[in-house]
């Protein structure tokens, strides 16, 4: 396939990383232009572009960018989009990155508000699995802790050909849904980032609470980017599943736990003096 990708940073270069193990020829571009992008050209063999260029005649098209960049698209950007590719979206919303977006706010959902805004139906996946899991974590069909990605999406023929490249990049792929359903795998959700199995995966979709995960995005965000900013993402899964009840805590791991939340604590407080 011919993939284009429009956002080259945590998550949009491990994709290219991984689509290209597969042999696809991967189309990848940011905002600052193709010249800054040499160094994962140079790494994966993938294409840098203008975001103007991403979409032009791509199989499939994958937007990983954060919300406040997706209105300053290019106008044209999937003029030569052809009919029959989807378009992934791995977006989430956090306001302290991309400002208050009122219609999110008022409920609409979020990969609603992009499919709006590009006039074009998108797929959400990707957005619940944090970069670190992406990158490392993927296993072949069948493994033990194989982990899940939900997708959910409009259109049956776009959401299987996801799915097909979701389960060749080492992952099981779980169908969540019409889009109007992604809100169920939101951040503040319990199916948010706790690499869970495919056998785990329903129930935390199905405990989401609409009306609460907001405020437990907002909470949690806080506390992650106030007290522990360097929280490991392998740590942060951890701590997800225990909360999520998806794991219990041994008496040594609750020591492990908490020596590790002193020395992230205590190098931020070293480098908060040092500065
Ligand atoms: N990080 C995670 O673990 C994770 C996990 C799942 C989902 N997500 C979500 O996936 C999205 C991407 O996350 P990320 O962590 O990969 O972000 P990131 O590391 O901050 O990278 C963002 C990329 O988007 C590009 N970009 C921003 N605005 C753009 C625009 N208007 N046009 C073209 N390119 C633009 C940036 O280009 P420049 O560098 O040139 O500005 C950069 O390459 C976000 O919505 C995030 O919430 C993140």
């Amino acid at each position: 396939m011919k993939i284009g990708i429009i956002g080259a940073g945590n998550i949009g270069s491990i994709l290219a990383r991984h689509f290209r193990q597969l042999q696809h020829t991967v189309l990848i571009a940011n905002s600052r232009g193709p010249e800054t992008l040499s160094q994962i050209a140079r790494e994966t063999g993938a294409i840098p572009v203008p975001v103007s260029e991403a979409a032009n005649g791509v199989d499939l098209l994958v937007l990983t960018i954060p919300l406040k960049g997706v209105p300053s698209l290019p106008r044209d950007l999937l003029a030569r989009l052809p009919v029959t590719a989807p378009i992934i979206d791995t977006g989430n919303y956090y306001p302290p990155r991309d400002g208050q977006i009122a219609e999110i706010n008022s409920g609409l959902v979020e990969s609603e508000w992009t499919s709006h805004i590009l006039g074009h139906p998108v797929i959400k996946t990707f957005n619940s699995i944090v970069a670190d899991s992406l990158m490392r974590k993927g296993l072949p069909k069948g493994a033990k802790n194989r982990i899940a990605l939900p997708i959910a999406g409009d259109d049956a023929q776009s959401k299987l050909l996801v799915m097909d490249l979701v389960e060749a990049i080492g992952f099981d792929a779980f169908d969540a849904g019409p889009l109007s359903e992604s809100w169920r795998y939101q951040p503040g959700t319990p199916a948010y980032c706790p690499d869970p199995t495919i056998q785990e995966l329903p129930s935390l979709l199905q405990r989401a609470d609409r009306k609460k995960a907001p405020k437990s995005r907002d909470s949690s965000s806080k506390l992650l980017g106030n007290v522990i900013l360097k929280f490991p993402q392998p740590e942060l899964v951890r701590v997800v599943r225990l909360f999520t009840g998806l794991d219990t805590l041994k008496p040594r791991s609750w020591m492990a736990l908490v020596h590790l939340l002193f020395s992230v604590a205590g190098s931020r407080f070293r480098n908060s003096s040092e500065s």
